[in-house]
């Protein structure tokens, strides 16, 4: 049923990559976001790439109008494509909708907060027990030491579904690393499955 899907592909194509650039000198540059950037792709990508992917979720109880909780799970992708080792990775996901995150794999939270934790303005996560991502080069492209997928479950707040609970931003908060601000985000996937990328690079 082909039709079916039109009106998703219709639907709004939201874009918003970043790149991060190392600075080796440790300075707080912040490069520009490309104009009209193609569909992220970790190809284009020859430094830190980011995707958050997520999906519309479910309501959960209790009922209430005023304050609605829903279900979500998200992947984050943190992937090494650059010539260098990227180490103790961290990387700020700025949730927005009131989150509780309840369970995240490979990935501990940099505060120290533990499950259930209220992440509703935003939280970094800092990688375990796989902290460094080593390069393609040093691994002939083993994604297993190249890349890490943390999957989230978490409650959100007043989202209802098929509206996304996306959040305000995805960076990397390594020194030494600056992302330009987000210009375009994410891409409907089928059904409702989206993602959200920065491209970083160096
Ligand atoms: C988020 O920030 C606001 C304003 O500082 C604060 O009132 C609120 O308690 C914070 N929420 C969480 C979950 O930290
Ligand atoms: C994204 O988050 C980083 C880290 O908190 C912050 O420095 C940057 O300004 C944020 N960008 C946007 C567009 O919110």
């Amino acid at each position: 049923m082909p039709g079916f899907f039109v009106p998703f592909a219709l639907a709004a194509f939201l874009f918003l990559p970043i790149c991060s650039i190392a600075q080796t000198t440790g300075g707080g540059t912040r490069a520009t976001p490309s104009a009209a950037a193609p569909a992220p792709a970790a190809d284009n990508c020859n430094g830190i790439f980011l995707s958050y992917r997520t999906g519309t979720g479910s309501k959960i109880a209790p009922t209430d109008p005023k304050h609605q909780p829903y279900r979500f799970e998200s992947t984050l992708t943190v992937q090494n494509n650059g010539i260098e080792r990227l180490k103790s990775w961290q990387v700020y996901v700025g949730f927005k909708h009131d989150e509780v995150l309840v369970s995240a794999s490979n990935a501990i939270l940099a505060d120290g907060s533990s499950y259930p934790a209220l992440v509703g303005n935003g939280t970094v996560f800092a990688g375990f027990p796989m902290t460094d991502l080593k390069t393609a080069i040093e691994t002939a492209g083993d994604s297993t030491q190249t890349s890490v997928e943390v999957k989230m479950l978490g409650t959100q707040f007043g989202v209802k579904p098929p509206a996304i609970p996306w959040p305000a931003n995805i960076t990397l908060v390594n020194d030494g690393w600056a992302c330009p601000a987000p210009s375009t985000l994410g891409k409907i996937i089928g059904k409702n499955h989206l993602f959200l990328h920065a491209d970083c690079s160096n």
